[in-house]
C-alpha cells in the first residue's frame, strides 16, 4: 500500500514536471514571438526577395502562390520564417514557436487543434531546398487555418 502510495506521488510528480516542462517551452516561445516585429520583418525581407504586397496577399488569403513557379516569393516566406526564428540555418522548426506564430497571424485566432495541425504541417515536410520547405510549411498552415475557419478556396 505505502509502495503504491510512493509510486503514484513519484508519477504525479514526473506528471507535473512534464507539464512544466511543457509550459516553460510554450512561455520561451511566447516571449520569443513578442520580440517579432513583423512589419520590420517584411520590410527587411522585401530588401532581398522583392515582393509585391498582392502576391502576398493572395498568398496569405489562399494558401499558394497564383504563381507556383515564383521562386522568389518563396524565398520572401523563408526569409520571413528564418528571421522570425521560425526555421533554423539547418532547416529544422522551432514547433513552439510555429505554433505561437500561427495562432497570432495575422490575427489572433483560437482555432481547435491548432497544434495538431501545425505539427502535421511540420511532420508533412519532405523538401530539402529551404525556400520551397518554407513556402510548403506556410502554405500548409493556411490552408489548414482558413478550412477550419470556414473559408474554403
Ligand atoms: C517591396 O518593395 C517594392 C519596391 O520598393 C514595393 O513596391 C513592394 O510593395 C514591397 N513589398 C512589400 C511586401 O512591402
Ligand atoms: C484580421 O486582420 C486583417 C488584416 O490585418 C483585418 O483586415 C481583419 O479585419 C482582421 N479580422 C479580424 C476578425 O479581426
Amino acid at each position: 500500500m505505502k509502495a503504491l502510495l510512493v509510486a503514484c506521488v513519484a508519477a504525479l510528480g514526473c506528471l507535473a514536471v512534464a507539464v512544466a516542462a511543457i509550459s516553460e517551452s510554450m512561455s520561451r516561445a511566447e516571449e520569443a514571438a513578442a520580440k517579432i516585429d513583423l512589419p520590420e520583418l517584411f520590410e527587411e525581407c522585401n530588401e532581398t526577395f522583392t515582393t509585391p504586397k498582392a502576391t502576398l496577399n493572395y498568398f496569405f488569403s489562399h494558401g499558394r502562390l497564383q504563381n507556383e513557379n515564383d521562386y522568389g516569393s518563396k524565398c520572401f516566406i523563408h526569409c520571413l520564417t528564418d528571421r522570425s526564428g521560425e526555421i533554423d540555418s539547418d532547416g529544422n522548426f522551432d514547433v513552439d514557436l510555429i505554433k505561437v506564430m500561427t495562432r497570432r497571424f495575422p490575427n489572433e485566432t483560437n482555432i481547435e487543434g491548432l497544434n495538431e495541425m501545425v505539427e502535421t504541417c511540420v511532420a508533412d515536410r519532405g523538401e530539402t531546398d529551404f525556400c520551397e520547405r518554407a513556402y510548403g510549411l506556410v502554405s500548409c498552415l493556411i490552408k489548414e487555418k482558413l478550412t477550419r475557419l470556414g473559408h474554403s478556396h
